[in-house]
């Protein structure tokens, strides 16, 4: 196969990207995305501030388009996100009651879920819980601090409820290597939503990397999960630099894993990536294909 998507296709997983609805117009955008992705993430359009800026007012005009845009190429969509401490609009992050905050975030799930029910392939339900370094604890946040550790359990149980078709993934950065604090809170977390019937059915590996790429168990780490019943999906992939050796690793890591379905990278090219300055991406401003791009379609079997 000559194309991301089609060659990832070729062993049944997928391969996407993360969309900004302000760039559908712009044709170089649009060319490639739909030439080379079979999945969709919006950056944006569906996180909290946008589609619940205040209380009980949805507005899913942003996301709609995207979604309408994938629809209409045949590209499948990850959501992306319905609970998460950032980008979160002031009148979440100041409800101090927990009966409120508690039916707050159930509303939310489920009125998002509810508007694009059977049109999205897996929900990032919870977003980046856990906190950096050694604690393997979960982050401050509202949530945390208002519901405390059984939120994360809630926004599940609820997801599940409002639509039983989608696969609930978890979903956070710096937890691609086995042995850091953070993995393993992960992992406990999704060993015990396993053992106690949590409904769960994926996790997400952000995969921000720096220049040298996935640390060196990655793939341990990816293996691990899965033997937990969960697929595992890398959601946000970006490289510093886009070395090609460092994401045809990245790729070999989740190719190597029956359970790894797909991967996704954090934009198109690189004057559409967050990571200002770094060349993170496959395609270069102009929307050529850099090196990293042939590395990634020979990693996948495409060439
Ligand atoms: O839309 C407003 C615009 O109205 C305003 O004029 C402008 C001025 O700053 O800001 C615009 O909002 C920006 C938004 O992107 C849309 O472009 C925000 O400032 C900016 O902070 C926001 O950045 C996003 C970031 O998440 C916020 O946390 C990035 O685009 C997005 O790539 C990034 O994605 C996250 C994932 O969701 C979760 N994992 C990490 C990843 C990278 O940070």
């Amino acid at each position: 196969s000559s194309t991301l998507g089609a060659a990832a296709a070729g062993s049944g997983r997928y391969f996407g990207t993360a969309v900004a609805a302000g760039k559908l117009g712009d044709s170089t955008y649009s060319t490639i995305l739909d030439r080379e992705f079979n999945m969709i993430t919006p950056e944006n359009e569906m996180k909290w501030d946008t589609t619940e800026p205040s209380r009980g007012n949805f507005n899913f005009g942003p996301a709609d388009q995207i979604v309408n845009h994938a629809t209409a190429h045949g590209q499948r969509m990850r959501g992306h996100t319905l609970v998460w401490h950032s980008q979160l609009p002031g009148w979440v992050s100041s409800i101090t009651d927990a009966n409120t905050l508690r039916s707050v975030m159930d509303n939310h799930i489920t009125t998002e879920m509810n508007h694009f029910k059977g049109r999205i392939y897996a929900w990032d339900v919870v977003n980046e819980a856990f906190a950096d370094g050694g604690s393997g604890q979960h982050r401050s946040s509202v949530f945390q601090n208002v519901l405390g550790n059984g939120f994360i359990e809630q926004a599940f149980r609820t997801a599940r409820a409002a639509d039983p078709a989608a696969k609930l993934c978890y979903n956070d950065y710096n937890i691609e290597n086995w042995s850091d604090a953070k993995t393993q809170g992960v992992y406990t977390m999704v060993r015990d939503f396993k053992a106690r019937g949590v409904p769960i059915d994926c996790v997400g590996f952000q995969s921000h990397f720096g220049t040298g790429g996935p640390p060196a168990g990655f793939q341990t780490t990816l293996s691990n999960f899965a033997s937990l019943g969960v697929d595992v999906q890398i959601t946000e992939l970006d490289i510093a630099q886009a070395s090609p050796t460092a994401y045809a690793n990245t790729v070999k890591a989740c190719m190597n894993v029956a359970r790894c379905t797909g991967m996704t990278v954090w934009g198109i090219r690189d004057s559409d990536s967050w990571r200002t300055g770094e060349n993170p991406l496959l395609f270069d401003t102009g929307g050529n294909k850099k090196p990293a791009y042939d590395a990634v379609l020979s990693a996948l079997g495409g060439g």
